[in-house]
């Protein structure tokens, strides 16, 4: 719980007197923010997301891990690196697993092994990380974006086939902050068009659509295991998931300089490996996924519940066609205006209380400056462009507990009243 500060000054300002403070400087995020401040005793803060609590649990098990590793001196694709990749394909559910650099280089990976790259277009979502289409533009092919739906902050499916075109190649929906897209209508389409379905699964490991795990749906999933993920390592690291044996080969050519055989190249690709260490603790890791995922509903459902009598807000929904295993937690404020200034008066707000909201995101990716040449204008895609204005992300981490989110939701009521923000008139 946050403990009054002596000299009545904002949380913030103390976080930033703090980090003027050295040594140590860690970054915010990852800390356990209770420091010793001083004059102004201690300041708890409660962040968006808090990986040390999680590594307390396993800690005794990553050092063995990370020990045996150092101790091997195999530190780049050692065995360990294919016993992770094995048991992350079967946890999947499909028959191969590439591992690799990151989430952004498994989705570059995959559009560069099924052939998409100049003069072919991929369809997306605007409302997602630039990761996703900043793949498919790294290997030359264009993204299309289509509108979302409010309610899951996912692709609008219903729209999906006006996009299509003679250039598609692929669609590439994204399971955004844990929820499942609905893939039925997606793979129809995509068998009609003879189009591929690449899922970008970074933000959605465990997450299930019709009781089969997201990433074995799509020709292809692509996995990002950055810290903050569902299965998060202790640095970056993706994965690519299929069942097509030529696509699996490809890609693993391709993420070792285009190579099969070694010093024999037979494509320019790039250097994308996972690191021993990092397959090491991923593989422990695994084995808790599903336990963490399973206290990650625990506390949206009691967010759910703590904020049924907030109006001013509207809750993320759960699908009925899936298991979402909620890597974040993002309401919308619908009265907040197009600048999106409540919204950030009221995180800002928050912040100064000690939470520690975010903003995932606040510009959609058709307005992005790097896309200007696309030629898409503000109001071409009204939902994205919405989501981006209303959105809060509230803290989110398997450890939070039930204290902590009732510190949230009161700092939040809070922030709203003092914002003037009104209850919600639509959903
Ligand atoms: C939706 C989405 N796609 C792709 C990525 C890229 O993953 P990585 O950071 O591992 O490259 C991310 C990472 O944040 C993401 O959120």
């Amino acid at each position: 719980m946050t403990t009054p500060l002596r000299n009545g000054r904002g949380a913030i300002a103390v976080i930033n007197d703090w980090r003027r403070q050295s040594p140590p400087v860690r970054p915010w995020g990852t800390v356990n923010y209770a420091y010793p401040l001083g004059e102004c005793e201690r300041v708890s803060v409660i962040p968006p997301v808090d990986l040390t609590e999680q590594f307390q649990t396993i800690q005794a098990d990553v050092n063995a891990a990370v020990a045996e590793v150092l101790a091997s001196g195999q530190y780049i694709n050692g065995p360990i690196v294919e016993t992770f990749a094995q048991a992350f394909g079967d946890y999947v559910g499909t028959e191969h697993c590439i591992v690799c650099n990151s989430g952004t280089d498994a989705l570059y990976l995959a559009l560069r092994a099924l052939n998409i790259g100049a003069g072919d277009e991929v369809i997306t979502s605007p409302f997602t990380f630039i990761a996703t289409a900043e793949a498919i533009s790294a290997v030359g092919a264009t993204p299309v974006f289509v509108d979302i739906d409010l309610d899951t902050f996912n692709l609008d499916v219903a729209k999906l086939e006006a996009a299509v075109g003679d250039r598609t190649r692929a669609i590439m929906p994204v399971h955004l902050f844990g929820r499942p897209v609905d893939l039925g209508p997606v793979m129809d389409l995509a068998a009609r068009y003879d189009l591929a379905v690449i899922e970008d699964c970074a933000q959605a490991t465990g997450a299930e659509w019709m009781g089969q795990q997201v990433g074995r749906i799509g020709h292809v999933g692509c996995f990002s295991f950055f810290p903050t993920k569902n299965l998060g390592g202790c640095g970056d690291g993706g994965a690519m998931t299929t069942n097509d044996p030529d696509l699996a080969a490809t890609a693993r050519m391709l993420g070792e300089h285009g190579s099969r055989v070694r010093y024999h190249h037979e494509a320019i690709g790039i250097n994308s490996r996972l690191d021993s260490i990092q397959a090491a603790i991923l593989a422990i890791k695994l084995r808790h996924l599903d336990t963490w995922n399973q206290r990650r509903s625990e506390v949206a459902e009691r967010y759910h519940s703590l904020l049924a009598p907030v109006t001013e807000v509207v809750r993320p929904q759960d699908v009925t066609f899936g298991r979402s295993v909620w890597n974040q937690y993002t309401l919308r404020l619908p009265q907040a205006t197009a600048a999106g200034q409540e919204r950030n008066q009221v995180q800002q707000a928050m912040r100064e209380a000690g939470v520690i909201p975010m903003v995932y995101y606040p510009v959609p990716l058709h307005l992005q400056p790097v896309y200007r040449h696309l030629g898409y204008q503000p109001g071409d895609l009204p939902k994205a462009e919405m989501a981006a204005h209303q959105v809060l992300s509230l803290p989110m981490f398997p450890e939070l507990g039930a204290d902590r989110q009732m510190q949230v939701v009161q700092t939040l009521k809070t922030a709203l009243a003092q914002v003037g923000l009104k209850a919600a008139q639509y959903c």
